[in-house]
């Protein structure tokens, strides 16, 4: 079977990233046929357009997507604050109902948090990234923002079953991170949803940690952790801290899951698009390139999906403990080869 990807290259580093992970998958020997869509800052600047309706319903057809990243540089007033990431990330999250942002973290030798192998399970169309909200009598000394926080029992249910289960192909262990002591109401929903959950999952051991707590955690004994189930907002900001102790940003790998795969699912790295090393040959394509096992392993490839994990966190390591100065294409290549290799001796 011919699997049909649809790539979004997007700004900065983006197209650079994305060429690595294809050029992985390809040594690998998966078939497959890409399609690019031109969205993201470029594209807008272009036409004005964000996300038209006929692109979306194109890309409903994929089996996947994969995304660079997409955004203008630091300091640009081009594209207004938030438009790509509500008209674009954020809908195709919503439309696409990819209600799960996985993010699994490797730590290299040397790293802050050598050794530690655990996975974020971040919950990703609910909580204060819903939308709700607004401003009440906007640029007067009286302005009122708010911007609340939407869970629903179904929401929550899904995204923690989620996790027990992927809990169940690891190590069986299952933290909870929530701020339940002050978020009584949105925290008292999770814990009572979780401990419901977890009857389902006698095998799994759990934990609970608040949001704060777990930032100590995370720089500290990150080892101890297996999997972590939370919500979008404390996912969104635990993450970029599981990714700075564990490797940093250019091995960061994320899928956002439709897990009854009623339509594509969408992988990335977590880093954006980097314009201050566009063109230099400084992005690091690890990231990416793991987010494509990602998708493989969506799609069915476990396999294949695990040699190539196992090519990167080989390739991170001499990376992190080798001054070798190479480049994006350099380190596409030098995994590209490992797949092969392992494919060949299988
Ligand atoms: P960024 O992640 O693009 O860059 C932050 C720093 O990390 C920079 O110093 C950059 O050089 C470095 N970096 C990032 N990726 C790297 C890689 N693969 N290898 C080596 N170094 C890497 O975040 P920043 O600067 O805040 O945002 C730049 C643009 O990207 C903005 O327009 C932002 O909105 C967008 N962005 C997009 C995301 C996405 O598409 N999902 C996520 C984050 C930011
Ligand atoms: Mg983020």
């Amino acid at each position: 079977m011919t699997f049909k990807i649809a790539t979004i290259e997007g700004d900065g580093i983006g197209e650079e990233v994305v060429k690595e992970a294809l050029k992985v998958i390809t040594a690998a020997g998966v078939d497959f046929q890409a399609t690019k869509f031109n969205l993201g800052a470029e594209r807008y600047l272009k036409d004005g357009k964000v996300l038209p309706e006929n692109e979306l319903d194109a890309l409903r057809k994929f089996d996947a997507i994969m995304l660079g990243a997409v955004g203008p540089p630091i300091g640009s007033t081009d594209v207004p604050a938030g438009l790509l990431e509500r008209g674009l990330l954020l809908k195709l999250r919503f439309s696409l109902d990819l209600y799960i942002n996985l993010r699994p973290f490797i730590a290299p030798k040397g790293s802050v948090q050598e050794d530690a192998d655990f996975a974020v399970v971040r919950e990703n169309t609910e909580g204060t990234y819903a939308g709700e909200g607004g401003l009440l009598r906007q640029n007067t000394p009286f302005e009122v923002a708010t911007q609340g926080s939407v869970n629903t029992r179904f929401g929550v249910e899904r995204c923690v079953r989620f996790a027990f289960q992927l809990a169940m192909k690891r190590r069986k262990h299952l933290t909870l991170v929530h701020k339940t002591n002050v978020l009584t109401f949105s925290g008292g929903l999770w814990q009572r949803t979780f401990d419901e959950v977890s009857k389902e999952f006698p095998e799994v051991k759990t934990a609970y940690n608040h949001i704060d707590a777990a930032c100590i955690y995370m720089v500290e004994k990150a080892t101890a952790y297996d999997v972590i189930v939370t919500d979008n907002l404390f996912g969104d900001i635990l993450t970029d801290l599981a990714g700075a102790v564990t490797g940093g940003i250019g091995l960061a790998a994320s899928a956002n899951l439709n897990p009854e795969k009623t339509g594509p699912s969408l992988f990335e790295p977590v880093h954006g698009a980097a314009h201050d090393i566009k063109g230099t040959g400084k992005a690091n394509p690890l990231a990416a390139i793991k987010s494509a096992a990602l998708m493989l392993d969506h799609l069915g490839e476990e396999t294949i999906a695990q040699t190539i994990t196992d090519a990167v966190t080989v390739e991170s390591q001499i990376l992190a403990t080798k001054d070798l100065a190479l480049t994006t294409s350099e380190i596409g290549d030098r995994v590209a080869e490992r797949v092969a290799n392992a494919n060949n001796s299988n």
